[in-house]
């Protein structure tokens, strides 16, 4: 059993999105493609209203997946299909837009005006970047929370632990995504297939991970991960909580066109002529 180490260290980073959102990026475009299968994902962490409510107006995707995770405040969703729904909670959404979808995101605080959600885009591969849209949404009670013997706590979005599966299934790049939190003096251990790419985001506390503890995390920690078979979490003083995130490499050329990604600029420069002549939903 050999456990991971950290390959990569990184800070999530402020920048804007949408029509006007501040978040912090935790990787994305100039990252290509270090983390395949995923493209990017975003922090939506904020106290101000007024740096997030102007939101994410109709905007089309194309050749992606976004993976949507809140935990506090809300989102409302609506789509050219005619979908409509608020995400909270706890609330997870995996969106495949495969040939198209076009949608908006509009964030909303809690009763505080505090916000507390994620959002992470997978690569689909060229076979299926044109595959019917569809959507996995699930409320936060189908989420299965697991407790270790040490007390450590694991809400399964998707893929399994100890048994138990979590309810996101069927997605292309096979995917895992945990929210795991590692109690004080405690250690994490958790099988990964080898080769996947694994990567982690710290939203809370403080704790280490490699075999010997050779990587501090703090709140927005990044670590991407070498190849191996386990990644291996430990705690001192303080509990920790992150994001645990793997996923089957896809290993094709990219093209990123904003919210289309595809793999030719071609296919890339199609959508949006699609998209401004008004033939992009098919
Ligand atoms: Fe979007």
């Amino acid at each position: 059993m050999e456990t991971r180490k950290a390959k990569r260290i990184l800070m999530s980073k402020p920048t804007m999105e949408g029509a006007g959102v501040h978040l912090k990026r935790v990787f994305g475009y100039y990252d290509v493609p270090m983390f395949d299968p995923f493209l990017m994902m975003d922090d939506f962490r904020n106290d101000d209203p007024q740096k997030y409510l102007r939101g994410f107006p109709w905007h089309p995707h194309r050749g992606i997946e976004t993976i949507t995770y809140m935990l506090d405040g809300s989102v409302e969703h609506r789509d050219s299909l005619g979908n409509t729904g608020v995400l909270s909670g706890g609330d997870v959404q995996w969106m495949t837009a495969g040939r198209g979808i076009v949608h908006q995101e509009m964030p909303r605080g809690n009763a505080e005006g505090k916000m507390l959600g994620f959002q992470l885009w997978a690569n689909l591969p060229a076979s299926h970047k044109m595959m019917s849209p569809r959507y996995q949404d699930i409320p936060s009670q189908q989420i299965p929370e697991i407790v270790t013997d040490n007390g450590t706590r694991v809400r399964i979005l998707c893929g399994s632990v100890n048994g138990v599966q979590g309810p996101v299934k069927d997605i292309i790049i096979d995917p895992e995504y945990l929210d795991v939190t590692v109690p004080a003096n405690s250690e994490y251990l958790h099988p990964t297939h080898r080769d996947y790419t694994v990567f982690l985001y710290t939203i809370g506390g403080n704790g280490y991970t490699g075999a010997e503890n050779e990587t501090a995390l703090s709140n927005e920690t990044v670590v991407l991960f070498e190849d191996g078979d386990q990644v291996r979490i430990a705690t001192e003083g303080d509990p920790v909580r992150f994001l645990l995130i793997s996923g089957k490499p896809i290993r094709e050329p990219v093209a990123w066109g904003g919210p289309i990604v595809m793999n030719t600029r071609e296919e890339v420069q199609q959508a949006f002529r699609e998209y401004e002549e008004g033939s992009f939903l098919k």
